[in-house]
């Protein structure tokens, strides 16, 4: 038996279930010389804002025993560029691409969405409302559900693509977030974006990070990230992308039994490029050796303990 790895996130339907985290494989193409990028589930790009960006001052990235800490800020090429140059390279490598964005304001999304919706070969947004590294907007959207209801409302109104809302796990009960995002016509969830997280040099006595706080990824962040798939699965019906540590074929399966449909592989690009081609093949072979014909029967079937 070939087990069927397709999987379906609303109306965006996947090849199979293994993406590219954000900003974790610049805009696709720098993953190109590691594989085949026609062989995802689909490559998420660098987040895009209207205007290029250049981020935050350096040091903007440290590791800690427990994972990476990252203060990018968010530094692109703008909208234009990445239309102009980078995705016809994209459309050219056969690959599925899901546009990141993120915007100042809500005019912002709403311009960014709409000026998305013609472009030939995206095949999907997913909209940033919860980076902790930008000063405006990013992480008031994604804490505040009537104010992620509200520029999750205007996106979908600005775009017939299929869109993907990316949460932060810096909240109290992200399911909150979670229903109003879906409530305002998201089509999926993506959960986790990384965690605050903070690392002092003792020496210098200064912070290791140029912004002080930064944003923790990595295997230290894949429990919370599960915890909070499976919360979510629990609460609402709507498709989930889990990303948070995802190392291997073994960890994009507890993604899967926790609720989601689909996982991002991050911070392990920057360790191991190209390691999607493993897990995309170590899923199937674990389908084969359990005996399950879809990838999509697998989603949620967590066995209860009594
Ligand atoms: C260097 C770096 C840059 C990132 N940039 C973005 C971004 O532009 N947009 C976004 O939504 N998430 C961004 N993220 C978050 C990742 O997409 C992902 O949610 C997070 O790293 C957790 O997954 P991981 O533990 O597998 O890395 C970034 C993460 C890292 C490490």
């Amino acid at each position: 038996m070939t087990p069927d790895l397709a999987v379906r996130l609303g109306p965006l339907a996947l090849p199979n279930p293994v993406m590219l985290a954000s900003g974790t494989c610049g805009y696709g193409l720098e993953m190109a010389p590691h594989g085949d990028l026609s062989a995802l589930g689909a490559v998420v790009v660098k987040g895009l804002s209207l205007l290029p960006s250049p981020g935050n001052p350096p040091p903007r990235i440290v590791e800690t025993p427990s994972g990476m800490l990252n203060s990018i800020g968010l530094e692109n090429v703008g909208l234009a560029a990445f239309l102009a140059e980078k995705l016809p390279k994209l459309r050219r490598l056969g690959a599925r691409v899901v546009v990141n964005f993120y915007g100042g304001c809500r005019a912002d999304y709403r311009e960014l969405a709409a000026r998305l919706d013609g472009a030939e070969g995206v095949h999907a947004l997913e909209m940033n409302i919860s980076c902790p590294n930008v000063k405006l907007g990013g992480l008031q959207l994604g804490q505040d559900p009537r104010e992620a209801h509200r520029v999750v409302a205007a996106v979908r109104r600005a775009t017939r693509l299929p869109l993907l809302v990316k949460l932060t796990p810096n909240v109290t009960d992200v399911r909150v977030i979670a229903r109003a995002a879906a409530d305002a016509g998201a089509d999926a969830l993506t959960l986790i974006n990384t965690l605050q997280g903070m690392a002092i040099d003792v020496e210098t006595r200064r912070p290791a990070l140029a912004r002080t706080v930064g944003g923790l990824s990595g295997p230290a962040i894949r429990p919370v990230a599960v915890r909070m798939v499976w919360q979510v699965r629990q609460a609402l019906p709507i498709p989930i992308v889990g990303c948070g540590g995802v190392w291997t074929a073994r960890d994009a399966i507890e993604f899967l039994l926790a609720g989601a449909t689909a996982v991002q592989l991050g911070s392990v690009n920057f360790t191991h490029p190209g390691r999607w081609v493993e897990v995309v093949a170590g899923i199937g072979e674990y389908l084969r050796r359990h005996g399950v014909a879809r990838a999509a029967d697998l989603v949620g079937k967590l066995e209860p303990w009594a």
